[in-house]
């Protein structure tokens, strides 16, 4: 049998019936011997010492002592389902993705909505940026679209990830504030970051506390590039609307939820696909060229900036229904393993900074969260087309691959699987050049102009529940220091923002005086394209 026809058998499941799925309904030890008495241990007399022998015993506690996985590092509480995705129609023009070519095939999807900060016991009502992981097992292999509900980030360098993230968990030495409020080291490193601001002002806006996952918006956040057939790269930027609407929690209906029922976001999901209540979101992409996004005010590759919808429309490409859920939490949403770097041909990266690291860390995470190379062996995580390669061996290998050969080239097997070089995944051919070196583009130095732009674009009672938001979370934060620089950073933002906080903190007038690394523009928009 080629390797390739054993990776497909693979795929449709081992010989290990458990639990109730045992088809002659024994009860019996992982070695397959009937277990005749489940109760009870095995001891000396009725009352007498245990025996080391009690190998039935043994067995199930040491397997019940090693059933915890290390939560993920971030977005460890999540919720998935399984759906589809059906393209509208052929998108040929921009991708030769083949799951975005015909109208007539739904592709297999799953999805893991998340929080950040909080463990996997966190509250699901947080204030907190969510993630919305989507994998899609295409003909061509998976396709990872690993993204948020907020179309922007903290941070333009992954270099600074480990550091964002130990500042919002939970402080070493006390272990606490648990994703609920505001953090001293949390503020204080934001308010040295002035490009984290317009992140800020989503996080501090009513998007934080979604109604519901049906209820969200999804983005890849970063700049994407698609090549079609033809070799015409455009660039891409994704987007995922909801066909509910998009709708939020105010602070106060979360704080009594997160209370009441911990659950509400994974029950409502859970209860909506039970009933039949499919929840659907519309994938989108704003499409422009190179020389376009030289024109744009701001750096498509800057992760801290969105491209407005006024100066690129979306199109849109297709649905996605969610319409099943899990049949098992820990095999499906706990072990699915979500990766940016996870593309077929026709969809590519730029370079954005803070995506290039990404492209570096969730294999690398995930081979100690799931503890062995083979883990796209899990049945989440296995491709719906066959795998053929010499990759061999390590932890938890699950594949009996025949034959003596392991190498490419070889001439010592005909079967052997070869190189695709017309239909294989390559890299879009774009030229680069330029000396090594450890800087930021000029281009990525305006933090507050879209800062800016997103708090004016808000409704007034929007407007107080970003103030509202900035000044309980800050009322939380003991350093006067870190305050008075946010407060400095906010008059940046918008002068009446941070009279309306720095009078709900009763701290007037005691704003820092920030330098902005460039000069902050008003609102005007971008000119839309021809
Ligand atoms: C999860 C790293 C930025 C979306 C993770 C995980 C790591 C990680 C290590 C855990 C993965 C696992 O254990 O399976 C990073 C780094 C970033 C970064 C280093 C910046 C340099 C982002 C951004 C987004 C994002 C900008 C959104 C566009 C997600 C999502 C998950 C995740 C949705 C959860 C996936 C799931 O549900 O399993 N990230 N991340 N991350 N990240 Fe990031």
């Amino acid at each position: 049998m080629s390797d390739t026809k054993k990776n497909e058998a693979l795929g449709k499941g081992g010989e290990l019936h458990q639990h109730a799925a045992s088809p002659e309904g024994r009860l019996t030890s992982n070695q397959g011997v009937a277990v005749s008495d489940d109760q009870n241990t095995l001891t000396v007399g009725p009352r007498g010492p245990q025996l080391l022998e009690d190998h039935l015993l043994r067995e199930k506690i040491t397997h019940f002592d090693h059933e915890r996985i290390p939560e993920r590092v971030v977005h460890a509480r999540g919720y998935g389902a399984h759906g589809y995705f059906q393209a509208y129609e052929s998108h040929a023009k921009l991708t030769k993705a083949d799951f975005l070519q015909d109208p007539a095939v739904q592709t297999p999807v799953f999805v893991r909505f998340s929080t950040v900060a909080g463990s996997a016991g966190s509250p699901d009502a947080a204030r907190d940026v969510r993630g919305f992981a989507v994998k899609f097992y295409t003909s061509e292999g998976n396709y990872d679209l690993v993204g948020n509900n907020i179309p922007v980030f903290f941070i333009q360098d992954a270099i600074k990830f480990p550091d964002l993230i130990h500042s919002v968990k939970p402080a070493p030495d006390r272990d606490f504030p648990q994703a609920q409020s505001a953090h001293d080291t949390f503020w204080d490193f934001v308010s040295l970051i002035p490009e984290s601001m317009h992140m800020l002002m989503w996080v501090m806006s009513d998007r934080a506390i979604p109604r519901s996952f049906r209820m969200m918006e999804g983005f890849g956040v970063h700049t994407f590039r698609m090549i079609n057939e033809q070799g015409d790269v455009t660039l891409v930027k994704f987007h995922w609307r909801p066909k509910l609407g998009t709708f939020s929690l105010v602070w106060d209906e979360a704080v009594v939820i997160n209370g009441a029922d911990p659950d509400f976001h994974r029950r409502d999901l859970w209860n909506a696909i039970e009933s039949g209540d499919y929840p659907e979101w519309e994938l989108c992409v704003q499409a422009f060229t190179e020389e376009e996004a030289a024109g744009f005010n701001f750096d498509v590759l800057d992760p801290t900036k969105l491209v407005p919808e006024e100066l690129v429309p979306l199109t849109p490409l297709g649905k996605m229904v969610l319409n099943r859920n899990v049949d098992n939490f820990f095999a499906e949403t706990e072990q699915v393993a979500f990766c940016p770097s996870h593309v077929v041909p026709g969809i590519d990266f730029s370079n954005d900074p803070l995506l290039q690291g990404r492209l570096f860390s969730y294999l690398d995470t995930q081979l100690s969260r799931l503890g062995s190379p083979n883990f796209h062996q899990i049945p989440i995580n296995q491709p719906k087309c066959p795998i053929s390669n010499f990759q061999r061996d390590g932890h938890m290998q699950t594949f009996v691959p025949t034959g003596r050969v392991a190498n490419e080239p070889n001439t010592l097997d005909d079967g052997a699987p070869r190189e695709c070089p017309k239909t294989g995944f390559s890299s879009a051919p774009v030229p680069e050049a330029g000396d090594k070196m450890r800087t930021r583009p000029e281009s990525f130095a305006d933090h507050y102009t879209q800062a800016r732009q997103f708090y004016r674009s808000m409704l007034d009672v929007e407007q107080e529940h970003i103030a509202g938001g900035l000044a309980f979370e800050l009322g939380k934060c003991k350093e006067l220091k870190v305050r008075k620089r946010m407060l400095g950073h906010l008059k940046l933002i918008d002068e009446g923002l941070c009279e309306d906080v720095s009078k709900k903190l009763g701290m007037v007038g005691m704003a820092d005086d920030i330098k902005p690394a460039a000069p902050v523009r008003d609102s005007e928009p971008s000119p839309a394209l021809s």
